[in-house]
């Protein structure tokens, strides 16, 4: 596979309050949110020039950086503004959002408080987070676990809490999987590394409280149309010594939206009408179909 990589491309992202070329949108390399992961961010879709749930999404970057104590120096409204922009400068109608918010280069120690809160808009075209996404992907169990919420701030979208989800992304991709199923701290089922995920028993639909991951807004969003359209939704601790006991599972996030699953590490599901009913009717959500 040939990578493009990310600082080579043409286009321009938005950077504390303008628009640089692509290439030219670099920070030094002694930057707190770098070195400590100061940093928080959004992935976001945009479906013909519009950006799904983007109120949404800048509210919980807002609310990510007020947790780890960052205060950008812009508002709700002048994110919403550039993100919309971002996307109709580097002339896109379908592309992902990624806005950032970091610690910048005034101080290189734990503490930084009089360091800057500098903030980036990128955009760029991604289609399916999976190959072949429809006939369902295999995953099996990750290497780390969800922290607790005493140990770390789940309801953050922080980088920092990514580094236990590319770590067993890697060691799951390495082992012919496409993503890794992460427990919490006390050993329940709680989420993939950058979806939620959702099972289907006798008809009715069975996801993990959200008491130590991100409640993602998608996953939000399929519960809505699950219960619109008459499922029952059920959230509860579930163990994984009932992962046999379903019959269909599917995960959710603003990249992944919805895709189906069909095994974790041997347990094998198919596909079928309620996650093709979902896939669907989120699918015509976002396009402005429903
Ligand atoms: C770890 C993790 N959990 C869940 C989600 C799903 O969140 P959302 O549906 O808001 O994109 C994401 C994606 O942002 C994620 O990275």
């Amino acid at each position: 596979m040939s990578l493009i990589p990310f600082d080579d491309r043409d286009g321009f992202i938005w950077m504390d309050g303008h628009f640089v070329p692509w290439r030219e949108a670099r920070v030094h390399v002694l930057t707190h949110g770098l070195h400590y992961g100061s940093s928080v961010f959004e992935g976001e879709r945009a479906y013909g020039g519009k950006i799904f749930e983007s109120a949404r999404h800048t509210t919980r970057l807002f609310r990510s950086a007020e947790i780890l104590g960052m205060t950008p120096t812009f508002s709700h409204a002048d994110i919403e503004t550039a993100k919309m922009e971002a996307i109709s400068r580097n002339g896109f109608e379908d592309c992902y959002v990624r806005p950032l918010v970091w610690r910048g280069s005034e101080m290189m120690g734990v503490s930084a408080q009089a360091g800057s809160i500098r903030a980036a808009i990128a955009v760029w075209a991604w289609g399916a987070y999976f190959d072949n996404k429809m006939a369902g992907i295999r995953l099996t169990w990750a290497k780390w676990k969800r922290p607790s919420p005493e140990t770390a701030p789940h309801e953050a979208k922080a980088a920092g809490l990514y580094m236990i989800c590319t770590d067993s992304k890697h060691v799951a991709e390495a082992a012919g999987y496409a993503d890794a199923l992460m427990l919490d701290w006390r050993g329940h089922v709680a989420e993939c590394t950058g979806a939620n995920v959702f099972f289907v028993q006798d008809g009715a639909i069975h996801t993990p409280t959200p008491d130590c991951f991100l409640n993602g807004i998608t996953r939000q969003t399929v519960i809505g149309l699950a219960r619109d359209r008459g499922y029952e939704v059920i959230e509860r601790t579930i163990m994984p010594e009932e992962l046999g006991d379903f019959s269909e599972m599917f995960i959710t996030g603003s990249a992944a939206e919805v895709t189906p699953v069909k095994e974790v590490a041997g347990v094998m599901y198919q596909p079928g009408r309620i996650c093709e009913d979902l896939v669907t009717a989120y699918d015509n959500l976002v396009r402005g179909r429903a």
